[in-house]
Formats: C-alpha cells, sequence, structure tokens
C-alpha cells in the first residue's frame, strides 16, 4: 500500500500551520527557558566578566516584537532598579544622538540575531565602547558572536513569520535577567523568590490560556468583517496591547491601533462608532478601574468591547470577557498576549489568509 507523506505538513506536527503548532509550544518553550536561566530558585542569567560597578544606564534596543519584549523588561528595570533605563527602537537608534559610553550596558533583543538594524545599532554601541548584552533565539547568530555576553531563549525553531513563542520566551528570559541585574544593581528584589515561583507556573498558566481557544476564536468573529481595530490599555497592559495590535494587523490584515487607555480622550475616541470593536486589557489592578472607566466610554458610543482582565475585577456590563489566571500584575502580560495570539490567528483563519506567511512580510529583516 502506498502511504502519501507530505513532509511540511509533517512537520507542523498535526497543527493547521506553524502559527498555531508554535502557539501550543508555549508551554514546553517556556519550561526549557526557565530551566536554562533559574537555578536553586534563583534568577541565574550566566553574565560573569559583566562590570556592574560600572554601569550607570542601560539601553534596550531591538525592533518588532522583540521591541515589546524591550518594552516589558525596561519597565521591569524601572520598577526594580534605581538607574535611567531606556528601550530605543533599533531603526531609530543610530539617528537619535543617545549618549552611549563606556558606562552603558546596550541589551540587543532578536529572535533571530540577523536584524540589520539591531546589528547596525550593536556595532555603534561598541564603538562608544558600552558593554553589549545580546537576548537572541538563535545560536551562533550575528548578534550572539558580536556581543560581550549572550543569553539564549529556548524556543526552538520559529518558522511561522509572526513571533510568538519566541516573543513568550523573550518575556520570561527577560524577567530572569531583570531579577538578575536588580541583584547585582541594588541589592535583591522584594519578594523575588514569589516573583520566580511565580515565573515558573507560567508553563501552566500558558498552557490554561491555550485551553482557551475556543472562546478566543468565537470572539475573533466580531472582526472577521471589520476594517478597523482598537486596542486599549494602561502601564503593563499597553505594552500587551502594542503586542495584540501588532499580531492582528500582521496576520489577518485588519487595521489595528494600540493606545494607551487614558489617551483615547485626546483624539482616538473620534473614531469610535456603531459596532467599532475594542479590545482592552485591564489586568493591573491599581490602574484597572480607570481603564474601565475608559472602556465605558466608547461603549456609550456603541463599540463591542472584548475585554481581557484579571479573575477578581468586575466585569459586569461587558458581553465578551476573558479572564487570565492570578498571577502578580508583573506577569499577566504572558498569559495575555497568549489570547492576543490567539484572537489574531482565528481572525486571520476565518479570513482565509495565509497565516504563516502574511503578504509583504519577512522572518527576517536583512536589510535597512
Ligand atoms: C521582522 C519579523 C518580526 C520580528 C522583527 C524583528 O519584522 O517579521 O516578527 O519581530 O523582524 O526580528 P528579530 O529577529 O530581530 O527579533
Amino acid at each position: 500500500t502506498h502511504i502519501s507523506y507530505d513532509a511540511c505538513a509533517a512537520q507542523k506536527g498535526g497543527y493547521d500551520t506553524f502559527m498555531q503548532k508554535e502557539m501550543h509550544e508555549q508551554p514546553y518553550v517556556i519550561k526549557e527557558t526557565l530551566r536554562a536561566h533559574i537555578e536553586n530558585n534563583l534568577a541565574m542569567p550566566e553574565l560573569s566578566g559583566l562590570d556592574v560597578s560600572k554601569i550607570n544606564q542601560i539601553y534596550f534596543v531591538a525592533c518588532g516584537t522583540a521591541y515589546h519584549a524591550s518594552l516589558y523588561a525596561q519597565y521591569l528595570l524601572r520598577t526594580w532598579i534605581d538607574l535611567p533605563i531606556y528601550c530605543i527602537s533599533a531603526s531609530e537608534f543610530r539617528y537619535g544622538n543617545y549618549r552611549i559610553d563606556e558606562n552603558t550596558l546596550c541589551i540587543f533583543v532578536s529572535q533571530s540575531g540577523e536584524t540589520a538594524d539591531t546589528l547596525a545599532a550593536l556595532k555603534l554601541s561598541k564603538e562608544n565602547k558600552a558593554q553589549t548584552l545580546a537576548v537572541t533565539n538563535v545560536l551562533g547568530s550575528s548578534l550572539a558572536r558580536l556581543s560581550d555576553f549572550v543569553l539564549y531563549t529556548c524556543a526552538g525553531p520559529e518558522i511561522a513569520v509572526a513571533s510568538t513563542k519566541a516573543y513568550t520566551t523573550q518575556l520570561v528570559l527577560l524577567a530572569c535577567l531583570c531579577l538578575k541585574l536588580a541583584a547585582l544593581c541594588n541589592g535583591d528584589v522584594e519578594n523575588k523568590y514569589n516573583m520566580i515561583n511565580q515565573l515558573k507556573q507560567m508553563p501552566e498558566v500558558v498552557e490554561e490560556m491555550l485551553q482557551q481557544e475556543d472562546k478566543m476564536a468565537e470572539f475573533a468573529k466580531l472582526l472577521t468583517n471589520q476594517k478597523d481595530a482598537y486596542f486599549i490599555g494602561r502601564q503593563l497592559d499597553y505594552l500587551s496591547v502594542l503586542e495584540g495590535a501588532l499580531k492582528l494587523k500582521e496576520v489577518s490584515y485588519v487595521h489595528a491601533d494600540a493606545y494607551m487607555a487614558g489617551e483615547l480622550k485626546h483624539g482616538p475616541i473620534a473614531l469610535i462608532e456603531k459596532d467599532t470593536v475594542v479590545i482592552a486589557l485591564a489586568t493591573q489592578p491599581s490602574v484597572a478601574q480607570k481603564t474601565i472607566s475608559n472602556i465605558l466610554e466608547t461603549v456609550a458610543r456603541g463599540a463591542k468591547v472584548i475585554l481581557i482582565t484579571s479573575k477578581n475585577q468586575n466585569a459586569e456590563g461587558f458581553d465578551y470577557v476573558i479572564r487570565i489566571p492570578d498571577v502578580d500584575p508583573l506577569f499577566s502580560c504572558i498569559p495575555a498576549t497568549v489570547l492576543l495570539q490567539e484572537l489574531a490567528y482565528y481572525v486571520a483563519k476565518e479570513k482565509g489568509c495565509d497565516v504563516d506567511k502574511p503578504r509583504n512580510l519577512a522572518k527576517s529583516v536583512t536589510v535597512e
């Protein structure tokens, strides 16, 4: 008998697309990444040789999804250490007159380790004598070879153009790195053991989110006939919506913008009309209520709202609500991101888009 064999389908391991396969690999690759960087309940990314005493400012530099991961790291370090922390898009870095010197630590985040703008920023930082650290997914990539220090995410090969597992592994690795830098620069982060414990629970937390796939697929139907979508959030939720909006436009071609919830009334609300879809994140207890007020302003104008929030947040009156598990607010972007990946994925599927190879996009951009 003849058994037909399709090498590409086989590589997808039973999933429809690489993107879906890679989303589902997240619990495993997050676990691997944590295993590589946590030891004896301490965040232990290997940084021997790094001269911490010299560092008086830290820059994160990256493009695309990796830039969003860098914004997260900037937020964590700003919370945990007492130095100026900057996060700059690599495509802007060379032209921005930044004051890089031997007292600067420059951290480059890149899945491929080959993005032209990120490599050019590395070169400039080295010329200015900064210490350089790469966070990448590809062993022996240019970024890994040329940086003073390198830390690897353990996402494995990512085939789909839209980044999913590389991003969430960046988030957990950067959280470990920030805990370590905080310990080196400032003394330890308050409740660091709790932080580590929370990180160790991320594989299960993400698994729980993957099990909500059907619900996100249902919510995705709200967007299939829309030209636009508005994502809103505050603080860390704002960073998650930046990534959620990027994912949606990449794979489904729905025009998506992310706004800080408080900025809505300064312009974007003019665009909200009956049946506009708003995707709102309110996972940060300190500001959730304010975001809910902003959401209500859109509801008053006829918007349909998909709300992602925490277990205890009152969400009465909202039709499309999904909740993330109880985690420290500093980590809620990890489960929230997985939900937004699913949303983008199912909008694209429903519209019949080529999810793995969106038009006009490249997996790795090696020209400026
Ligand atoms: C391209 C990809 C994005 C990615 C960005 C940065 O635009 O399509 O998914 O985030 O490059 O890539 P890097 O390999 O540097 O993380």
